[in-house]
C-alpha cells in the first residue's frame, strides 16, 4: 500500500537482485522451466518499474551467468528469445520510467542480432536517469579477469582499488547498497563479487516469479534497520 511505501534516500541508491527460483516456480505447477523464466521476465519488468517509482538511482539484475550456458539448449535458447522479445517490446516502458538499459557481462559471444538489439536499446535509453545493469553472460570472476587484462593492456603497474573499480563493467556506478536474493539459497553465486564487498545482503524464500512490491518493501525496511560500519566501529 502507498502509505507503507519505503522512502529511498542517499543511503540506498543501488539495489541488486539475484533472480532465483524460476525453475522451481514452474516445476511446482507441472510446467516446463521455460515457463518459469517467462513468468520471471514479467516479474523483472514489475520490479524495475517499482524501483523506478521508489527513486533508486541504479538497479542490477542477474539474468544469465557465465555458467548458465551449461543448462539444456532449449532452456538457454528460450532465455535468449525472451530477452530478444523484451528488447523489441520494452522501449516505451523503459522511456516512461526513465530507465537506462545497459548490459554488463561479456557480450562478445552473443549472436550478432542480439548484440545489435542490445546496442540499440542502450543508445535509445542512454539519457535516462535510472541505470539498469542487466547482467548477461556475466560472472564476477570473468569481469575481474577482463578488468585486469584491460589494466595490463593499458600498461598500468601500480594498481589501486580505484583502478580496478574503474575497469569493471560497472565503472560508472556506485557499488550496490543492497543485494536481494530470492529462491531461498544463501550464496552470492559469482555475482558482483568485487562490488558487493560491503553490500547488505537480504535473502528471501520467495521464488522470483512470485516477488511483489511488498517483498521489496520488506527488504528495504530490513536494510534501514541495519548499521553499516564498513569495517569501522559504531559512531
Ligand atoms: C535462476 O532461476 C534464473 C535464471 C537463470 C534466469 C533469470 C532470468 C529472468 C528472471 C528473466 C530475465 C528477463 C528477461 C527479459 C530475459 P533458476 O532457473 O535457477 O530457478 P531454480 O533455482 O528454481 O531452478
Amino acid at each position: 500500500m502507498a502509505e507503507n511505501r519505503p522512502f529511498v534516500d542517499e543511503r540506498l541508491q543501488h539495489i541488486a537482485f539475484i533472480m532465483d527460483g524460476n525453475g522451481r516456480w514452474a516445476q511446482k505447477r507441472g510446467l516446463k522451466r521455460q515457463e518459469g523464466h517467462r513468468e520471471g521476465s514479467e516479474a523483472f519488468k514489475r520490479v524495475v518499474s517499482y524501483c523506478a517509482d521508489l527513486g533508486f538511482k541504479a538497479v542490477t539484475v542477474y539474468a544469465f551467468s557465465t555458467e548458465n550456458w551449461k543448462r539444456p539448449k532449449e532452456e538457454v535458447s528460450s532465455l535468449m528469445k525472451l530477452l530478444e522479445r523484451y528488447l523489441t517490446s520494452s522501449r516505451d516502458e523503459l522511456m516512461k520510467h526513465g530507465v537506462r538499459f545497459r548490459v554488463i557481462g561479456d557480450k562478445s559471444v552473443l549472436s550478432p542480432g542480439l548484440i545489435k538489439k542490445i546496442d540499440n536499446m542502450e543508445k535509445a535509453t542512454a539519457d535516462n536517469p535510472l541505470l539498469l545493469n542487466f547482467a548477461l553472460n556475466y560472472g564476477g570472476r570473468d569481469e575481474l579477469v577482463r578488468a585486469f587484462k584491460k589494466l595490463v593492456d593499458s600498461g598500468k603497474t601500480d594498481i589501486t582499488e580505484q583502478d580496478i573499480s574503474l575497469a569493471l563493467d560497472t565503472f560508472d556506478c556506485k557499488d550496490p547498497d543492497l543485494v536481494v536474493r530470492t529462491g531461498g539459497d544463501l550464496r552470492i553465486s559469482n555475482f558482483l563479487i568485487w562490488q558487493a564487498a560491503y553490500s547488505e545482503l537480504y535473502f528471501t524464500d520467495v521464488l522470483w516469479p512470485d516477488i511483489t512490491n511488498e517483498h521489496i518493501d520488506a527488504a528495504i525496511h530490513d536494510f534501514y534497520s541495519r548499521q553499516r560500519r564498513y569495517g569501522g566501529v559504531e559512531s
